[in-house]
């Protein structure tokens, strides 16, 4: 892996810094599922051991027919468990000993089948009843046809996944083994050896105890009149995964919220607000706090402008006319205000950047303007990315000394797996803790 260092330069593009490898110690069971892939389990097995971590692998009947368990057990040190009702290996190496082994259980490739499997909570073989008795987290890594993960019976899987909490790492663009060119491919056995170092990290530091941060998420609604309102098509998912890692990492957040269908992730605090009025008013007395927050992190798609009038009935339509109009007055900017109002409070100001094009050019524009520290910018237009999705491809721009701006793009991830890499990248860049 190549040693990354934080760049000062406007111009360049950086990586996401490194620590020591949190896999030292660690065990990992590796589920292997059938699908061309398997092959590059060698590698991962390899390079997990390397990181320092045992390997524990898992097979299924599929992934045999790709690679042989001589091979991984060569390279794991460790004998393979492949079957569930053999009484040899059940006595030997039973699946719930397996599953409460691990401190991290990793299924890559993960085939079509198995996604639906641990999505539905089947358990018909050794791997898929590992996973189902397994608390440790979950990384998966999907690799198939690009036609099989474009299917909505796959996506829907997927996103049950993510749902319950699972880190979905990839598939890749790219040639795939089948002659097709598209999403499928499983991503490098370095980039999975990073991702589980990340949530590792993050599940064994608790890294934000003592830590206060406020999110916000969702769209606002925008009222017309008691049954109309404007609105966007964000769903709020990633601001409430930032919210589920944050607390999942000791801190205590406050997460403000617009009109979404998420359940609120244990431990965080939640209000539910409407418009970009409310949710301002939400908001900005936090950092008036005798203590303000850590962080505010503004993933919420908070409406640009609202109706100037809100009738309070009903507008029918035989009293708008032909062409009615809608005139529009502007909301507050939360994220400019914060960025005026924190005067000497260290509150560290993220905000989102959601775009169609030129994505990091106005970021970096939106970073000056808003004067907040950090701007996450994605591509909505972009397949996976933005609005309603489960995965997102963002880039982090960091405002640094000088106004020099670093930029670190990332790969299309789950929005779990990116708000883990966010919280990373943020921790370093936190106020610091009052002490006693
Ligand atoms: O200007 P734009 O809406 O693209 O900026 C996006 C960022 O600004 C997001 O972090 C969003 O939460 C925040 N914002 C805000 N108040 C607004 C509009 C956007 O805080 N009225």
């Amino acid at each position: 892996m190549e040693e990354a260092k934080i760049p000062t330069d406007t111009s360049e593009h950086g990586t996401l810094p490194q620590r020591e490898s949190a896999l030292v110690g660690k065990r990992v069971v590796l589920g292997i599922s059938g699908g061309i892939a398997a092959y590059k389990a060698a590698e991962l097995v390899r390079l997990l051991r390397k990181a320092g971590a045992t390997v524990q692998v898992v097979m299924t009947k599929a992934a045999q027919a790709f690679i042989t368990p001589l091979t991984l057990q060569t390279l794991s040190g460790r004998k393979v468990a492949t079957e569930l009702f053999d009484l040899t290996q059940e006595s030997e190496i039973g699946h719930i000993s397996i599953a409460d082994s691990a401190d991290l259980l990793m299924i890559a490739p993960a085939t079509a089948d198995v996604l639906a499997k641990l999505s539905l909570g089947l358990a018909d073989d050794l791997l898929s009843t590992v996973a189902l008795a397994s608390a440790a987290p979950l990384l998966v890594c999907p690799a198939m046809n690009v036609n099989m993960w474009n299917k909505p019976q796959v996506q829907h899987h997927v996103a049950q996944l993510a749902a319950f909490g699972a880190y979905i790492v990839g598939p890749a663009p790219g040639e795939l083994a089948c002659g097709w060119v598209g999403p499928g491919r499983m991503v490098e056995p370095a980039e999975i050896v990073a991702s589980t170092e990340s949530i590792l990290s993050a599940q064994q530091r608790k890294d934000l105890r003592g830590r206060w941060v406020v999110i916000t998420a969702g769209p606002t609604y925008e009222p017309l009149d008691p049954v109309r309102f404007i609105g966007n098509r964000s769903s709020g998912k990633m601001g409430f995964a930032l919210a589920a890692d944050a607390a999942a990492r000791g801190a205590e957040v406050t997460l403000i919220a617009g009109p979404v269908a998420l359940d609120t992730p244990p431990g965080v605090h939640r209000t539910n607000v409407e418009s970009a009025k409310e949710m301002a008013q939400a908001v900005l007395p936090l950092l008036d706090r005798s203590r303000p927050p850590d962080c505010v992190v503004m993933a919420a798609a908070v409406a640009d402008y609202r109706p100037s009038e809100v009738a309070t009935r009903k507008r029918k339509k035989h009293e708008l006319g032909q062409s009615p109009a809608i005139a529009l007055t502007e909301n507050p900017d939360i994220l400019r205000s914060l960025g005026q109002k924190r005067g000497k409070s260290a509150t560290l100001l993220v905000g989102f950047a959601a775009e169609t094009h030129d994505v990091e050019a106005y970021a970096r524009r939106k970073l000056t303007e808003k004067g907040c520290d950090v701007i996450i910018a994605n591509n909505v237009a972009e397949d996976g990315s933005g609005f309603g999705t489960d995965t997102n491809r963002v880039t982090i721009l960091t405002r640094r000394e000088e106004g020099s701006v670093e930029v670190v793009p990332l790969p299309l991830l789950s929005k779990a797996a990116v708000s883990d890499k966010i919280w990373s990248h943020l921790l370093s860049l936190l106020p610091a803790q009052p002490k006693g």
